[in-house]
């Protein structure tokens, strides 16, 4: 279940808190404040050192803070953008201050529901979200669940704010650690392959700035191709690759190499690793 619609209006009515304004958390203010989400003024987030406060808030022109209880106060959503290993702190020091009528959308990756709602004293409402880098330009792919106080409509309202950093889908909260491996960790992989290609490039004689332009865009229209046909992957290959051409010679070298056994061990990892972190 994808959707990439555009979002209700009356977010940006919405006072919310940002705890953790670090990579992930800065990548979707930024967008989410540009697509007129939310609204710059009723925003308050929070890091742990005052000066990179002050530095995030001249920057950003929002209010940024180092007291998670200040910024949560008052706030209808909370995002929780901490790491992994941070997440139990930060809300058992929230716990009698988070209450049912806000909700909680935590981007953490690895960490269960059932962890965060045994850390609060009230019934609050979570969502986990697992989004990734590319939302910094509206490309985003997010993987959201729910937790069990919260709502169809509290998933809508995560949904309607993730779909204006790209594609979000559904899924059930056993599957968060695979779309962790394969979405959140996936960009790491494929800037891997598209360096790898311009290398390739270079090699047999491109300059290095058309290589990387060759690489990037070749992959950006593949992916564009699987997702706006439906077609399969196989399927799409086959139709590039003529009966004794250059294309098939190529794809010889790939499978010589074990690239598809080797890209599907590198999600299996980060999956596995991702049921991990919160207890490491
Ligand atoms: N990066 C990704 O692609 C991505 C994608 C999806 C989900 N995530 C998840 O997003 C979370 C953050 O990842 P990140 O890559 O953005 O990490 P990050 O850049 O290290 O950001 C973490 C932020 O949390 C702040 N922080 C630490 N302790 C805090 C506390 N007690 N109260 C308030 N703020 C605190 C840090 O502030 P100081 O620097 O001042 O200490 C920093 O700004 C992780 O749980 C990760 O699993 C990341």
């Amino acid at each position: 279940m994808t959707n990439k619609s555009k979002t209700s209006p009356k977010l940006s009515q919405q006072n919310v808190a940002i705890l953790g304004l670090g990579k992930i958390g800065t990548i979707l203010l930024q967008a989410m404040l540009r697509e007129g989400l939310l609204s710059a003024k009723r925003v308050r987030a929070t890091v742990t050192r005052p000066e990179k406060a002050e530095a995030l808030s001249k920057e950003l022109g929002i209010q940024v803070g180092t007291d998670n209880a200040a910024a949560v106060r008052g706030a209808d959503i909370v995002l929780l953008a901490v790491k992994p290993q941070t997440v139990g702190a930060v809300l058992t020091g929230l716990r009698d201050i988070l209450k049912e009528n806000q909700l909680l959308i935590s981007v953490a990756a690895s960490v269960p529901t059932i962890y965060m709602e045994e850390r609060l004293a009230a019934k609050v409402p979570i969502i986990r979200a697992m989004p990734n880098t590319p939302s910094m330009l509206g490309a985003g792919m997010s993987g959201i669940c729910k937790g069990s106080n919260a709502t169809a409509a509290h998933l809508e309202l995560a949904q309607a704010m993730f779909n204006t950093v790209g594609r979000t889908a559904v899924v059930e909260e056993k599957h968060m650690d695979a779309v962790t491996g394969l979405s959140a960790s996936g960009p790491a992989f494929i800037y891997i392959i598209i360096e790898s290609l311009a290398e390739a490039g270079v090699k047999v004689g491109l300059p290095r700035d058309l290589a990387t332009l060759l690489a990037a865009q070749t992959t950006m229209g593949a992916a564009k191709v699987v997702l706006e046909t439906g077609q399969h992957p196989a399927q799409l290959k086959d139709a590039v690759t003529t009966p004794a051409g250059c294309t098939i010679d190529g794809i010889l070298e790939l499978e010589e190499g074990k690239l598809r056994v080797t890209l599907i061990k590198a999600v299996v990892k980060a999956a596995q690793r991702a049921k991990e972190l919160v207890f490491s």
